[in-house]
């Protein structure tokens, strides 16, 4: 098959489904063949990063990209940029004169994507900002004219923080508007015995569990948990 892909290791980790066949399956058939040709060249320069595994799962980003047209989301907000393969989505799905206001504490990822989203022609429509989130969010919030006026928010950050993140995001959601949070199966593990769990996923696990709880027993937004990826929790503002 032409586009056949093969998946690297970090990627089958990453999956929630059991099968590696049948990751390998979805991949090939319905989400590589379809992949922008600039997030390929992403993946493949974050590849070699120590830390590579952090990039959203090509899986989800492509449904994140189905629920940005389906809204027609033209302002977002991005809260864990990394080398910016969610962010090169994004960009490249919003209509030109859309905004992505993208932080991350770390710039010197970001700028290991940059020349890729340089070429792609959509770094026009990136604010990014190197900080940690909170009070970037805080600041935002002061301005009446950011409230309620985001269409869509997607939050790959610090795991303990999703619970803070999500309180502000609702602020900066319209009605109607989108939040997308990444990694809320955490590998599978919020399903495993603690005792079986290997002792660097135990902090985000708890924190993912908790956070997974407290989502849906909010009244304030409809969800759907989505197990692409390491697992997204999709939540639409009532
Ligand atoms: C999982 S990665 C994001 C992956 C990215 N969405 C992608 O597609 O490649 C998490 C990112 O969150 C950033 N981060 C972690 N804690 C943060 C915080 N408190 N404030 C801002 N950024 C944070 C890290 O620097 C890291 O780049």
């Amino acid at each position: 098959m032409a586009n056949k892909t093969v998946i690297n290791n970090s990627s089958t980790e990453k999956g929630v489904l059991q099968s590696a066949e049948l990751y390998n399956y979805i991949m090939d058939t319905s989400v590589y063949p379809r992949e922008h040709q600039c997030l390929k060249e992403l993946r493949a320069i974050t590849s070699t990063h120590p830390r590579a595994v952090m990039g959203t799962a090509p899986d989800a980003g492509q449904f994140m990209a189905l629920l940005l047209k389906t809204i027609n989301a033209k302002k977002t907000i991005e809260i864990g940029v990394f080398t910016g393969y969610s962010l090169l989505l994004t960009a490249l799905t919003i209509p030109d004169d859309g905004k992505i206001t993208a932080i991350d504490m770390n710039r010197s990822s970001y700028e290991i994507g940059l020349p890729i989203i340089d070429k792609a022609g959509v770094k026009h429509k990136i604010n990014f900002i190197e900080s940690e989130a909170l009070p970037v969010l805080d600041q935002l919030l002061k301005d009446p004219e950011n409230k309620g006026t985001f269409d869509f928010a997607f939050v790959d950050a610090d795991k303990d923080n999703y619970a803070n993140y999500h309180e502000r995001v609702l602020e900066l959601l319209k009605p109607g508007g989108i939040a997308v949070y990444d990694n809320t199966l955490w590998a599978g593990t919020v399903a495993m015995d603690e005792s079986s769990v290997p002792e660097s996923k135990l902090g985000s696990r708890k924190a993912s569990i908790e956070f997974n709880k407290y989502i849906a027993g909010d009244a304030r937004v409809q969800i759907s948990q989505v197990p692409l990826g390491d697992g997204i929790t999709v939540c639409r503002r009532n």
